[in-house]
């Protein structure tokens, strides 16, 4: 299961990558746009963050196939390392993962709201799809079973795509998404701080310091009494 922390701020990566095990980072335009900074330092910043290594997911503007082959071959030059160019899956979009496929230049299917969208832009040949699970909830729509029946299609059909769901704005989500089967997810810092949340590990770890202390004094551990 691949976890990725879907923010463009510089210091939550700093914070979030060093406090739990993230495989990545994946921005959009708003996010990026809220950060008000030259874009490309900003990115080449989230690079020399994370490393080489993980996963940088960023996406293109381009209206055209050409505009967005041109974008993500500049981005590729320019920040180098596990990159991923991000492609809405409107036509231009398939047509440029067609496109950047041959190249060898890997993309990931954003903003997709149907199991046969994610079908044709795995067939173009992005490597990862990334359905909007509470985009579709705010609709009154199913974003879980979108997800569910995405991985259904991949896993009957043998597709190698993975599923990369995002658009979460609560931790029951990315719960139903992982048992769905999603093979990676996105939350950005806030959920991403939930996920470990439960209110008896905080009372439990109090009970245990306590009783701790109580016999062997404040502030006393195991390697210092
Ligand atoms: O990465 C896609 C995701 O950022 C969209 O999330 O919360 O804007 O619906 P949201």
């Amino acid at each position: 299961m691949i976890i990725m922390l879907d923010t463009a701020d510089v210091q939550e990566i700093k914070k979030f990558t060093k406090m739990y095990p993230i495989d990545g980072v994946t921005t959009n335009p708003s996010l990026v746009a809220k950060q008000k900074r030259n874009f490309i330092e900003l990115i080449k910043e989230i690079r020399e963050t994370i490393g080489d290594r993980k996963m940088l997911h960023v996406q293109a503007l381009g209206k055209t196939a050409e505009e967005i082959v041109e974008e993500a071959q500049y981005l590729n030059t320019k920040i180098g390392g596990t990159l991923y160019i991000k492609i809405p899956v409107v036509e231009e979009g398939i047509k440029a993962i067609m496109i950047l496929k041959e190249k060898g230049i890997k993309t990931t299917a954003t903003a997709v709201f149907t199991p046969l969208q994610a079908l044709m832009a795995a067939k173009a040949g992005a490597e990862y799809i990334a359905p909007y699970v509470n985009r579709l909830d705010n609709i009154s729509a199913d974003g879980i079973k979108v997800v569910s029946e995405i991985v259904q299609i991949f896993n009957v059909h043998g597709v190698d795509a993975k599923v990369l769901a995002a658009s979460f704005k609560n931790v029951e989500q990315i719960h139903k998404a992982c048992l769905a089967g999603a093979h990676s997810i996105t939350a950005g810092p806030d959920i991403m701080n939930q996920l470990l949340y439960h209110p008896l590990t905080n009372w439990s770890v109090e009970q245990f310091v306590k009783a701790w202390e109580d016999l062997y004094g404040k502030g006393k551990r195991t390697d210092n009494i």
